[in-house]
């Protein structure tokens, strides 16, 4: 397209833009569906793609993210080149760069780190993801937990929330939420459920169909129900000279330069070609 096109185009954008979403901010050659609802004091980045969704206010959108049909972003942040596929929801949330939520997934004060993604119908609530985490479909964390050891299980005895629509609680008496935090470079294979308050370390894989209930070391891959150690992916000297690399904290250029190295699974090779001390980024 010729460079007067692409101006004109730009324009018609802008325009159309202003005067639909008057309260937004809207960047540069960004494209709003007409059907999509933005509350005022959303922001939008460069070069984003809304299609028929809602922004709620308070959501901040970077540089070419792209939010598909019918899908609610609600007082979130979401960093360069993320995407949020159709039908899905993202609630008071931060994501870094490149990050991809999948169709009809739900997460709810979740914050995720560059490079990671959330499969089709994950329900994450409360949840802290580091960088390069793949986190599989049907994965359920943060459900919350009723006690164990109170005469009644019902939330209407020790709960204000009303979830039944009732309570008979003066007061909270019970911790009914506790976060979770995945690590980087994890795997969550499909139909995971992460108990509240577990921590799941760096390089870990979780196996399908897991119930997971306490805590994953790094490197460590577990299976079953409940979720039990299955091995661990390399012996522990290796695993301390992975964990002290960080390489999730490398810049983008130094991870490009690195991809061949890391696509290998000769842990001497990556080493050795890796070795050069990295400049860390934010994010
Ligand atoms: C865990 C998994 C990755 C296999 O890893 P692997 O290194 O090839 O493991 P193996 O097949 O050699 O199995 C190792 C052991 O783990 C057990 N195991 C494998 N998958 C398991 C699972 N889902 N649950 C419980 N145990 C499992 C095996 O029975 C075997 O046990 P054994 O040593 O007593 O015989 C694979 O089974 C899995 O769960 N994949 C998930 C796929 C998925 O969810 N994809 C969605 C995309 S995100």
């Amino acid at each position: 397209m010729s460079t007067f096109r692409q101006h004109c185009r730009r324009w018609g954008r802008f325009i159309a833009n202003r005067a639909r979403f008057p309260q937004a901010t809207i960047g540069d050659s960004s494209f709003v569906s007409g059907d999509s609802q933005l509350s005022p004091a959303v922001t939008l980045g460069k070069e984003c793609r809304v299609f028929s969704a809602r922004l709620g206010t308070g959501t901040r959108l970077g540089d070419e993210v792209v939010i598909g049909p019918r899908s609610q972003v609600m007082r979130s942040s979401l960093g360069r080149a993320c995407s949020v596929e159709a039908d899905a929801e993202v609630i008071g949330s931060a994501l870094a760069e490149f990050v991809a939520i999948q169709t009809r997934s739900r997460i709810n004060q979740v914050q995720i780190g560059r490079f990671s993604y959330v499969a089709r119908e994950a329900y994450l609530n409360t949840v802290v993801i580091g960088r390069f985490s793949s986190i599989g479909p049907r994965v359920m964390a943060g459900l919350g937990e009723h006690p164990t050891d109170l005469i009644s299980t019902a939330p209407v005895f020790y709960s204000t929330l009303r979830q039944s629509g009732a309570s008979f609680a003066p007061k909270q008496a019970v911790l009914e939420r506790r976060p979770i935090t995945i690590g980087h470079d994890v795997w969550v294979a499909a139909n995971v459920f992460i108990r509240d308050g577990v921590t799941i370390g760096d390089g870990a894989i979780v196996a399908a169909g897991a119930v997971v209930h306490q805590d994953v070391p790094a490197y460590a891959m577990v299976g079953g129900v409940p979720a039990k150690l299955i091995r661990f992916r390399y012996p522990a000297d290796q695993i301390e000279r992975l964990l002290a690399l960080q390489w999730w904290g490398w810049d983008e250029a130094r991870l490009r330069a690195a991809a061949p190295w890391f696509a290998q699974p000769r842990l001497e090779a990556f080493f050795e070609h890796t070795a050069v001390r990295a400049q860390p980024v934010r994010s």
